[in-house]
């Protein structure tokens, strides 16, 4: 197998990042609802002309509780998916095995970091925000998948949160400097985790036949059409939640035009963001180049 790059530089590069959960947010650390969390070109509410400034911004931040959620809903099928993969590399490579322990370490904190983050959100926000799940559900159903479909799934997020952070997040500076941080940290440690998985993906598939890896490629596209059945929920959810905290009834058209804004919103946000990233087509090549070429094709149905 031909590594993209060294266990050791991935580990040595995780370790300098030290960051704890109760340094980016609790305690004196809250969250400033004057401010939008999540960046415009996720979040796409400048567009709804029907709403004002101040309801944008609730909109935007009902976004940010909802990328929250379902963060903690993908951490956590990523977490046991990760430990089941490392499980059988414990010996032969001390530094394989520990760059995974800790990439599963990384992972559990996230959790943490983004039930933390939910748990202020909702200290602060006057209404309920309801959200997709239960997380159990939907990690049950995810992990039944084949394991190359977890895989290439799980690769697709870990793209997606360095785009987020590269085109959006970076240069944006009138975020809430908490959410800001949160987004930033995660990022650091997602870039080793990017390069576990497609790792990983390239371990999984060295097992299987061309049939079979076409078919865990096509279980993958499956999950995409589940989580964006899943978007669409949420879009419904983020809209009756915008409704409670504004007190306003909007109109049948303005639903329709929020449901089709929004939905487009999400699935840039979850899925074309991940599907269109160069290195995750590159995967994708290395396993299928008709398979990576009809994705490819397809990504911009969710962009
Ligand atoms: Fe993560
Ligand atoms: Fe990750």
């Amino acid at each position: 197998m031909t590594y993209q790059f060294s266990f050791k530089d991935c580990l040595a590069r995780a370790e300098r990042i030290t960051w704890r959960v109760e340094d980016l947010i609790g305690g004196d650390k809250r969250l400033d609802f004057s401010k939008p969390f999540m960046p415009e070109n996720l979040a796409r509410t400048h567009g709804l002309s029907f709403l004002d400034a101040d309801e944008q911004t609730t909109l935007n931040q009902i976004r940010g509780h909802a990328y929250l959620a379902i963060f903690g809903v993908v951490e956590e099928f990523i977490l046991p998916f990760v430990l089941e993969h490392a499980r059988p590399l414990l010996t032969g490579d001390d530094y394989r095995s520990r760059a995974y322990l800790e990439f599963a370490s990384e992972e559990a904190k996230h959790i943490q970091l983004f039930r933390t983050f939910r748990e202020e959100f909702t200290k602060g926000f006057s209404t309920e925000c309801q959200v997709i799940g239960p997380p159990e559900a939907i990690s049950a159903h995810v992990l039944a998948q084949p394991p190359l479909a977890v895989a290439l799934l799980t690769l697709q997020i870990e793209w997606m949160t360095q785009r987020h952070y590269q085109e959006s997040i970076r240069d944006d500076n009138g975020l809430d400097p908490l959410f800001k941080d949160l987004l930033v940290h995660h990022w650091m440690e997602e870039l080793q985790h990017a390069q576990l998985d497609a790792n990983m993906v390239q371990a999984i598939a060295e097992t299987m036949s061309k049939a079979e890896i076409e078919a865990g490629i096509d279980a993958y596209l499956a999950l995409g059409g589940f989580f964006d059945e899943g978007l669409k929920q949420q879009t419904l959810f983020d809209f009756e939640a915008l409704q409670r905290a504004t007190g306003r009834t909007l109109t049948g058209e303005e639903r329709a035009q929020f449901q089709s804004a929004q939905h487009q919103a999400n699935r840039w946000t979850y899925l074309g963001s991940g599907m269109s990233h160069p290195l995750f087509l590159a995967a994708l090549e290395r396993l299928s180049p008709a398979k990576r070429e009809m994705i490819e094709k397809l990504a911009p149905t969710f962009s």
